[in-house]
């Protein structure tokens, strides 16, 4: 069955052939985009809305999340906006929570995130491990989370459990763990930051992931300059995640090399860390992309078309440049931007229709729901 969507007033396509049109069209066929262009060509299909001059842009791409995660860490946040300072080592209250929590607590808090997410315009959705840190506990946070997320990513290294010896966990990472969860992944990840794990850890687990297959990505140089950044681009990270604290060089690494640079503008508000320095990376050539690192210590909201308020008003970037990196540039940091995150003829229908006429409006009006229909993979999903 073919749809066809006409009197779009403003279309984002994230290519250069295609580019930003007024008065376009666009055609799904089944689960993928068949056509698009001026709406005085579209083609018939069989059936058709009219969106009535709304704007329309892929649907945003959520390439950083924690959604296997029980309990609540509000308390956490209200002392923090007190004045306490975010340590890494609140990971291990969320920890303790999800592994007392039921296969189905955990199921039901994927779900309703994935849908707040999805409602909200978010098509395509990575999500990871972390919360488990022992076998059985990463295994089945692994095996849930690849029943609602897109893509799942392993991140037994997210802290040592209080009480283990770092050597031995970063073996058991590297090992029986690795073993039992690469294949339910597609990525390994780890948390490179002081009171985490250090240079020489976090290149040893990035390579036994390596070794299983698994593509890489990295937390790094969140709470302080660090090595992340660097251990990212040598060891060819798809992805390093956080990027507050940059050097000069970490900055022209990032040019230089096929590693996109994550940033997550809502955890460093919620945590009190200044925002990234976005234009000094696309200025120096660097891919940038933005997600929400939705977890319910360091960033708890779903919420994409909040971190692109947040970077165009905040963070200096253009409304385009931040719509393209909410989209494109997530998709590129999942290594998928030939499918997702564009719109052209082959790519995956994941489709945002916004009830404004342009997406500046999405700075324009910040906080304001302008969600209007979502299709994801051909279906409306709102
Ligand atoms: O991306 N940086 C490490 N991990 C999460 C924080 C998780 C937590 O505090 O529970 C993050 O911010």
């Amino acid at each position: 069955m073919s749809l066809l969507l006409t009197g779009i007033g403003e279309l984002t396509t994230n290519t250069d052939e295609l580019g930003s049109r007024t008065d376009a069209a666009l055609v799904i066929d089944g689960t993928h985009v068949a056509w698009v262009g001026p709406a005085s060509a579209a083609p018939a299909a069989d059936s058709a809305v009219d969106l009535e001059g709304r704007a329309v842009l892929p649907g945003w791409v959520d390439s950083h999340t924690h959604l296997v995660f029980a309990g609540d860490r509000t308390a956490e946040f209200g002392a923090r906006m007190a004045g306490e300072p975010y340590r890494a080592g609140g990971i291990a209250v969320t920890v303790g929570a999800t592994r007392a929590a039921s296969d189905d607590e955990l199921a039901e808090v994927l779900r309703r995130h994935v849908a707040e997410a999805v409602s909200q315009g978010t098509t395509y959705i990575e999500t990871k491990t972390g919360y488990g840190l022992d076998v059985p506990n990463e295994l089945r946070s692994a095996r849930l989370a690849g029943q609602y997320a897109d893509e799942v990513t392993f991140l037994g290294a997210h802290l040592v459990p209080p009480g283990v010896d770092a050597d031995s966990y970063v073996d058991l990472v590297c090992g029986e763990m690795m073993d039992a969860v690469a294949p339910h992944v597609s990525w390994v990840d780890v948390f490179c930051e002081t009171g985490a794990f250090d240079a020489s850890e976090s290149r040893a687990v990035l390579m036994a992931g390596a070794k299983h297959g698994l593509g890489l990505r990295v937390h790094g140089n969140q709470l302080d300059y660090g090595p992340g950044v660097r251990l990212a681009v040598e060891l060819g990270a798809a992805s390093v995640d956080h990027c507050t604290y940059l050097t000069k060089s970490d900055v022209d690494d990032l040019a230089s090399s096929e590693t996109v640079a994550t940033l997550l503008p809502a955890c460093d508000l919620s945590t009190r860390q200044p925002l990234p320095n976005a234009q000094a990376l696309l200025n120096a050539g660097a891919t940038v992309a933005l997600a929400s690192n939705c977890n319910p210590g360091s960033s708890y909201t779903t919420s994409m078309a909040f971190c692109v308020a947040t970077a165009v008003l905040q963070m200096k970037m253009s409304v385009s440049e931040a719509v393209r990196a909410a989209t494109w540039g997530g998709a590129r940091a999942l290594r998928r931007e030939d499918e997702i995150g564009i719109l052209k003829p082959g790519a995956r229908a994941d489709i945002h229709v916004l009830d404004a006429p342009s997406i500046t409006h999405l700075a324009y009006r910040p906080g304001v729901p302008l969600t209007h229909s979502v299709y994801r993979a051909g279906q409306q999903a709102r």
